[in-house]
Order: structure tokens, then C-alpha cells, then sequence
């Protein structure tokens, strides 16, 4: 029987990989969250790790309050501890303890600008290059893709990434993005934008009765439960170690959401696409920041993983 210590398990995906590693006779699960460790004091997570002896540690412990870490100094530290420095105690104490660590990161650690690939064999020298025809390329990030981040958050996941790769070799880094799905159980916890758009939809402002979304920022959503259990397949196939991207299929905007979201909930609310700068924000976010996954089977699309979340 496999040991597995899930921290952050009462986060919006902490909750979803408890339940899918729980379901598997072949694991004891452990679940920890801020009451039981803090993970940014690098001696409490050597002792108490050391002394549990976890054969898999997944970290789903995170800072993901994007704008209040770039607008104050003291939230970006703290943004720093958790989502940068604390990954690698975790990651030295699985190492010492001969765990495996999985750890997640965010599509915020790429700029938002992905180089357009070219069809393979292609010359650049285009205008006589019929490689093109019919080439559709995937535009996004894959797992390799140059990091570059454009706020605090995602600096401090890409230092979070960095402290794993530096401590042990042993590590599945998965980036994901969008998440949704319950929300978490603290009472600070953030609702996904599903939630907070149905009820902005059911309750429209007065002024006009109509919603309006972002259309010029595109990503993927992520259902937690589908990532919960692409962790687990992860793990049990035993993959070669490394960054992977999980997400659900299909890119879209926030606006494409809404629309979406309305026609399956059946909300009869106007959505008006608007851009970004409509809603200024302190923290900068990436103008296309779809992660393409080049290692895994692809996950269903959001638009399925939305159907099943209403439903419940
Ligand atoms: N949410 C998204 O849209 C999104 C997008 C891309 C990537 N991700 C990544 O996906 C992962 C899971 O995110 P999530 O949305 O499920 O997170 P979440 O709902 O915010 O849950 C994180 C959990 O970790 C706990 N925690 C925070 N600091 C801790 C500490 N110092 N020690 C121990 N526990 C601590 C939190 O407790 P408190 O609530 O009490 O703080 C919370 O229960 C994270 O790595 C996140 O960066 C999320």
C-alpha cells in the first residue's frame, strides 16, 4: 500500500484528489491542510514529513490572491513563502524521505505571447513552402515553452517550480489553469468565476440588465475533479518525471464563458464582451495563455466538465 500525503486538502482541488486517491483501496491517504503544517517553515515540514514517511507527497497548498500580491509588498512576500520558497522544503523533505513530490504551477508563468510554430521541415521561406497548406498549428505554450512571467503571482510560482527542480529529481510539475470546481472550505476561500457569474447572472445590475465579460484574454478551464484524477493517473502509470499541462480542452475567452455558461443554465442575460482594460486590475494578466499538453491524453472539453458541475 502506497502512503500519500495530500496537502492543501481542503483547497478547491486539495478536496477533489482526496476524494479520488480515497476511492483506491491501494492508497492511505493523509490529508493535511493549514491547521496541520505550515508549509513555509522549512523545519516543522522536515519533522513532521519525517516523521509520517509519505511514498508520494502532493502539494495543492497555494497563495492565489493574484492582485492583492502585486499591489502590496508584505502579500508578495507571503505569495513568495508559500508558492516559492515552501515547494522546496517539501520538495528536500520528499527527497530525504525517498517520496515522490507532485506540485502545481500555473499557465501565469508564461507572458501571454506564444511563437507561432511552423509545420515540420518548413524552410521560412514561406512563399513557395507548401508545408502550410492545411498546417494548423497549436498556438500556446507546451511544457518546454520559455517561461516569462508578467506579475507577482506568476513570478512567485515560477520560483516555486525552480525550488523543486533544484531539490529533488524525482517530481511531476503540473501546470493547470482556470480552475473550477467546489470551492474551497476556509472562509476566505475564492469562488470560481462559474459561481460568481451564475450569480451575477441571476441577479443582474439594475443599470440595463446586461453582464459584461472580458474578450481579449484567452486560457483554458480546468475542472478540478478531472484534474484530480489525471494526477492520479499520472502516479499510478508511473510517467517519467517532469512538467506536465493539464487542463480541459478547448481554449476560450471569459466572455465565450459567460456565453456559455447562460445558454446551459438556461439565464436569459444579456453578455456584452468588453475589453480587459473595462475592469482595471492592479496585477497585469497574459493576453493568451493556453497551456498545450504534449504528454498526455487530452481531457474532455470545459464545456462537457461545465455540463456535469451544474448538474451537481
Ligand atoms: N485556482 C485557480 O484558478 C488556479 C489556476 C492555476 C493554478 N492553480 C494552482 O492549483 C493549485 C491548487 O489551487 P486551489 O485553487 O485549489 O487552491 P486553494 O483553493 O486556494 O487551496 C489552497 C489550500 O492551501 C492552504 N494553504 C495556504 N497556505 C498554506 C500554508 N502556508 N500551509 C498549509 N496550507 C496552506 C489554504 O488554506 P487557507 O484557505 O486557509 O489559506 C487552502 O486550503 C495551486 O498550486 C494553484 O496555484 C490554481
Amino acid at each position: 500500500m502506497q502512503k500519500i500525503l495530500i496537502i492543501g486538502s481542503k483547497g478547491m482541488l486539495g478536496q477533489e484528489l482526496v476524494k479520488t486517491f480515497k476511492k483506491d483501496g491501494d492508497y492511505k491517504v493523509i490529508a493535511w491542510d493549514r491547521e496541520d503544517i505550515d508549509i513555509t517553515r522549512e523545519k516543522e515540514v522536515s519533522k513532521k514529513i519525517g516523521f509520517t514517511k509519505p511514498n508520494v507527497i502532493i502539494n495543492a497548498a497555494a497563495y492565489n490572491a493574484v492582485d492583492k500580491c502585486e499591489s502590496d509588498k508584505k502579500e508578495y512576500k507571503l505569495a513568495l513563502d508559500i508558492n516559492g520558497k515552501a515547494p522546496g522544503y517539501l520538495a528536500a523533505s520528499a527527497k530525504k524521505n525517498k517520496a515522490i513530490l507532485v506540485h502545481y504551477s500555473t499557465n501565469y508563468v508564461f507572458n501571454g505571447e506564444p511563437e507561432i510554430p511552423e509545420p515540420a521541415g518548413c524552410s521560412h521561406s514561406c512563399a513557395s513552402c507548401s508545408l502550410h497548406q492545411g498546417f494548423q498549428p497549436e498556438i500556446g505554450f507546451n511544457e518546454d515553452a520559455k517561461t516569462s512571467p508578467i506579475n507577482n503571482y506568476g513570478k512567485s510560482k515560477l520560483l516555486g517550480e525552480k525550488e523543486v527542480e533544484k531539490n529533488i529529481k524525482k517530481y511531476y510539475i503540473i501546470r493547470t489553469s482556470w480552475l473550477f470546481g467546489k470551492p474551497a472550505i476556509s472562509k476566505d476561500a475564492k469562488r470560481s468565476f462559474f459561481d460568481i457569474m451564475l450569480e451575477v447572472g441571476k441577479n443582474p445590475p439594475a443599470d440595463g440588465k446586461e453582464v459584461k465579460a472580458v474578450e481579449d484574454e484567452n486560457a483554458c478551464f480546468t475542472y478540478a475533479p478531472d484534474l484530480a484524477k489525471k494526477t492520479k493517473e499520472i502516479v499510478d502509470a508511473k510517467k517519467p518525471f517532469g512538467i506536465y499541462h493539464i487542463v480541459n480542452s478547448g481554449p476560450c475567452t471569459w466572455y465565450e464563458a459567460v456565453v456559455e455558461l447562460y445558454k446551459q443554465a438556461k439565464i436569459k442575460t444579456k453578455v456584452i464582451p468588453v475589453e480587459g482594460s473595462e475592469f482595471p486590475r492592479p496585477a497585469k494578466r497574459p493576453f493568451y495563455s493556453v497551456l498545450v499538453n504534449t504528454k498526455l491524453n487530452p481531457m474532455r472539453s470545459w464545456k462537457e466538465a461545465l455540463k456535469e458541475y451544474l448538474k451537481k
